[in-house]
């Protein structure tokens, strides 16, 4: 039997503990991994990929708000011919489990990514379709339950790995497309991507992020996020990954009650670079003191 309370399963992928680095927060692992030894978190989802290179968009691409930041960083990565030969030879020694995440413009660039990455060495795929679709004219893949549960089948038919599809906060109403990315085949959800938003200088009248829009995250969408993890889990009957503000062990407590299995900690790490060993070490001693396990706790929100 696994005496660590904190273990946990998902898709058949073991984790050592519930904490995950959230994708575009902590690279590829490997300039975190100089601070901290990043084998002790349970595991990286990698920043956004997609099939060719991309710059992302022009600066200024970060704005700060007084909790949290938006940004509108575009997806900038080396693209997944780069990722296989010169990143994954490094991050395959990192030790925790890893998660690649994929994104792209049509269908058929989703069903190319995911069929390359899954021969790369990472052990789970995470789909993220809250990037603009051009073929559907400017629609996100995320929005609509059909483009939800089309996006994910392909993906499904291209890769035999473990899917987690990542959904959008910027829907009406949530669980639609949660139920689509299970009947699509999705072996898991994680949920919240950034909700968008924008800032606005009053002296010069302009935007402060040069892309005008951008995505919120950090404490300020803490409460967007519960409410959608524990919708979520009255949904569908997949393992969900919550996120969204996380800041200390607290509201990891509060995610894994409304239902989340495991969390993935993004805007902590820009903040402050060793906040996952810390919420870690917290959270060790909470489930040790209480004598309770992780999966005693998922889902026991009293309502
Ligand atoms: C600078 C930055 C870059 C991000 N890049 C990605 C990305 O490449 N792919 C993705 O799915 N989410 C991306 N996200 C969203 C985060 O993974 C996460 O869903 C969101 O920030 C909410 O969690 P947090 O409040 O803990 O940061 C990014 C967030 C930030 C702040």
């Amino acid at each position: 039997m696994d005496k660590n309370p904190l273990a946990v399963n998902i898709a058949g992928v073991k984790f050592k503990n519930p904490l995950i680095a959230a994708s575009g927060t902590f690279g590829y692992g490997l300039e975190y991994s100089e601070i901290y030894d990043v084998s002790k978190i349970g595991g990286i989802s990698l920043k956004g990929l997609t099939l060719l290179p991309k710059e992302g968009n022009d600066s200024p691409r970060i704005a700060e708000t007084p909790s949290g930041i938006l940004n509108s960083v575009g997806l900038q990565n080396p693209g997944t011919k780069a990722f296989v030969n010169d990143y994954m030879p490094k991050i395959k020694k990192l030790g925790t489990v890893l998660i690649a995440n994929i994104a792209g413009n049509t269908l058929e660039e989703y069903a190319q990514t995911a069929k390359i990455v899954s021969a790369s060495g990472v052990d789970m795929i995470e789909l993220n379709i809250s990037c603009p679709n051009v073929k559907q004219g400017g629609m996100a893949f995320g929005v609509e339950p059909d483009s939800v549960r089309a996006v994910t089948e392909k993906v499904k038919e291209n890769s035999s790995l473990p899917l987690i599809v990542k959904l959008t906060p910027n829907v009406s109403d949530i669980t639609k497309n949660a139920a689509a990315a299970q009947k699509g085949g999705a072996d898991a959800i994680s949920l919240i991507n950034t909700i968008s938003g924008m800032a606005v200088d009053y002296k010069t009248r302009r935007p402060v992020l040069k892309n005008v829009t951008g995505g919120l995250s950090g404490p300020a969408v803490k409460p967007v996020a519960l409410k959608m993890v524990w919708q979520v889990y009255n949904t569908v009957d997949i393992p969900i990954i919550g996120m969204g503000g996380i800041m200390s062990y607290t509201d990891v407590l509060e995610f894994i009650i409304c239902g989340a299995s495991a969390v993935q900690i993004g805007t902590a790490n820009i903040y402050n670079p060793t906040a996952m060993p810390e919420i870690l070490a917290d959270l060790e001693r909470y489930f040790k003191e209480n004598n309770l396990t992780l999966e005693e706790l998922k889902g026991t929100l009293i309502v």
